[in-house]
Formats: structure tokens, sequence, C-alpha cells
């Protein structure tokens, strides 16, 4: 018989495992039926034929392993883009995307910190910290815009969301070129998870630009985020840089079904397009309603918003929601620890939160 395991089990974890403060994901609650407003996912579902297309996938060839190159998904985003196929590397997410493109392009050992705002996707620092990367955050503007200057001095690497996230914000495409030409020796990353609700994408920037990294995930504007995948592009240097790391960890990152129906959601353009007008649509709606119950609603260029009460903490105005079956997001931190981030659901799923609002404030 074994001896049943008593005690402390961390102490068989590497300095690395106890030292490390991991990222949380919103809550996927399973208690009961919520009004969903806390992950950024899509209210709509994904296109039909990514549907069909996963479905003709679930065959009898799920046995073999899939391509390891994703060549036909590739292929599709090139074009979409009008790059080449080596131009486009295929994750599972873009987290994971990040945490490739950080091990592949930055130093653990450089004299300089990379750089990433103070207000932005909490990943960023966990890579690092796991990574052993030192970094630097710089903190936003009073009115959460992204300054340039502080990009542009020197530096192991950039890392930004654009739109930023958790405020929506968005840099023009001149202002990314500035931090791109500002960084000539650095790669430079710029997650464009919300891209597609309203910004404009660094993508064609890639052929100029050999130190850019570009990541898009079908999380959001896909509606694809129980699929888990994403895409960077940068010059075919650049991406073979992350495949030496990515086939180094796991050759398979997209399986059969992931491949067959992302491939399939590049070709439905006015599906998606569709579905984004109806979100941004209800973006500009709900913002006015919110104003006019005398909320702040920062800019947003994303499929949330970010907002505050000038009397209502937020983080009483997140409990009582949620006690009335809606989440939204609440981050406990310096300089938002009184704002929500609100995902745009459906027209009557954001009537059903305005209404909530107007019996709280
Ligand atoms: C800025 C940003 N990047 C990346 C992600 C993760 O995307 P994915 O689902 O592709 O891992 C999120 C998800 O919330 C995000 O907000």
């Amino acid at each position: 018989m074994t001896e049943r395991q008593t005690g402390d089990v961390s102490k068989y974890w590497s300095p690395t495992a106890r030292s490390i403060e991991p990222y949380t994901p919103g809550e996927q609650p399973r208690d009961r039926r919520y009004i969903k407003l806390n992950t950024n996912e899509s209210p709509y579902p994904p296109a039909p034929a990514v549907l069909e297309a996963i479905g003709r996938a679930a065959d009898e060839s799920l046995r073999l392993y899939p391509d390891p190159e994703c060549e036909d998904f590739r292929t599709t985003v090139g074009r979409y883009f009008g790059l080449q196929g080596d131009q486009v590397f295929p994750g599972n997410g873009s987290d994971e995307l990040l945490a490739f493109a950080y091990f592949a392009f930055f130093d653990p050992d450089a004299a300089e910190p990379i750089l990433f705002p103070d207000i932005t996707y909490s990943f960023f620092p966990v890579y690092a910290s796991l990574f052993r990367i030192p970094f630097e955050r710089v903190p936003l503007r009073e009115d959460f815009s992204i300054p340039l200057e502080p990009f542009c001095r020197p530096n192991g690497g950039i890392v930004l969301a654009n739109p930023n996230a958790p405020t929506g914000m968005c840099l023009s495409i001149d202002a990314v070129r500035s931090i791109l030409e500002g960084n000539g020796n650095r790669v430079v990353i710029v997650d464009e998870a919300y891209i597609d609700f309203g910004g404009d994408t660094a993508a064609g920037l890639v052929p100029e630009f050999p130190n850019l990294l570009v990541i898009h995930t079908l999380s959001k504007s896909r509606s694809l985020a129980g699929l888990r995948v994403a895409y960077a592009l940068g010059q075919a240097e650049l991406i073979e840089g992350i495949n030496r790391i990515k086939n180094s960890i796991n050759s398979y990152t997209l399986d059969r079904l992931a491949l067959a129906g992302a491939t399939a959601a590049m070709k439905e353009e006015s599906y998606y397009r569709e579905m984004r007008g109806k979100i941004t649509a209800t973006r500009e709606r709900v913002t006015g309603a919110l104003v006019d119950m005398g909320f702040t609603v920062v800019p947003s260029r994303a499929n949330f918003i970010f907002t505050s009460h000038p009397t209502e903490p937020a983080g009483s105005l997140f409990s009582s929601l949620r006690e009335l079956g809606i989440l939204v997001r609440y981050f406990n931190l310096p300089r938002i620890d009184n704002h929500l981030r609100v995902t745009i659901g459906t027209d009557a799923e954001m009537d059903a939160f305005l209404a909530a609002l107007k019996r709280l404030v």
C-alpha cells in the first residue's frame, strides 16, 4: 500500500512555481445563470459555416495528429492581410502566443527592462515574472491615454495592447509607427485583441518594420473564445523565432477542430462585420445611457467599456450587480479601483444591466 501524501505539497514546487503570481481569469460561474459581461466574449454565435466546418472535421481523422505547420490557416490569414503564410504564426489563444513571443524576443539578462503601461492587460507582467525578464510599468496619463515619449527610451522590448485593456482606449496608427521608429533594435509587440471593434490595425506595417509583432485573436470579434485560436503577424525572421520556441514546447498547439473552425471563420467576413456593427452600435447606445445616469465612460474602441460613478464605489456596484445576476469585471488595483469593465452584450442584456444600475445609483 502506498503511503497517503500529507502536509505541504508545495515542497515539490520549483522556486519559479513558488514565487510566481499567476494571472486570475474572469470567472466562468456554474452556480446560476448570469448575464455575463465580465470576460469580453461575443454575445453572438460563431458564423454557421464555422460550426459546419468543425462538424465536418469531427470524424475518424481525429486519430491523426493535426498539421503542425497549420498550413491552410496560415495561408488563409496571410491572404486576409495581404501577407505571406510565413508571416503568420498561429497559436492556442493570444495568451499562449504572448508567452512564446516573450520567450522568443525578450532577454532575462538584458541591461534594460521591457516596457508596458501601468494599466494594461494583467498577463503582461505575469509572463515577465515567469520568464524572469526585467520590466517597468510606464504610467498612463491621467485620462488613461498612452504617452509616447516614455516608450522611446532605452528598453528591452515593448508590449502594448491596442486598444488597451481594460480602458478600451486606442492609439492611432501614427502613434504605433512612431513607437516602432523609436525602437528599431527592439521587438514591439502590439496585442490587437480588440482591434476589430474600431481601431486601425498595425498589420499593414509588418512589411515595413522587422521589429513589429501584431497579435490577433478569434476569441472576441469572431465569437470563438471557446476554440482558443489566435495568430501573430510579423516578418518571416521574427515568426521563425517564435516557431523555434513553439517547437521546443509543443508541436501541435492547434487541434484539428480548432484549425477547421478558425480557417472557416477567417472567410466569413460579412457575417462578422455585421456582428461587430451590432456590438459597436450597442456600445455607443450604452455609453450614452451611462453618461445620462452620471457615469464617466472612457472612450472605447473595444467590445467593452470602462466606467465609473462619482459617488457609488465600483466595488460595491460590482457586488450588487452580481447579486442581481449580472457579472462585470472589477479590478481592485491602484488607479482603477473605482472603475468597472463591462463587456458589451446583446441589446437585451445591456438593457437589463442599465435597469439594474438605475436601481443601484
Ligand atoms: C488585451 C488582451 N489580450 C489577449 C487576451 C486573451 O485572448 P485569447 O483568448 O486569445 O487568449 C485578452 C483577453 O481578455 C485581452 O484582453
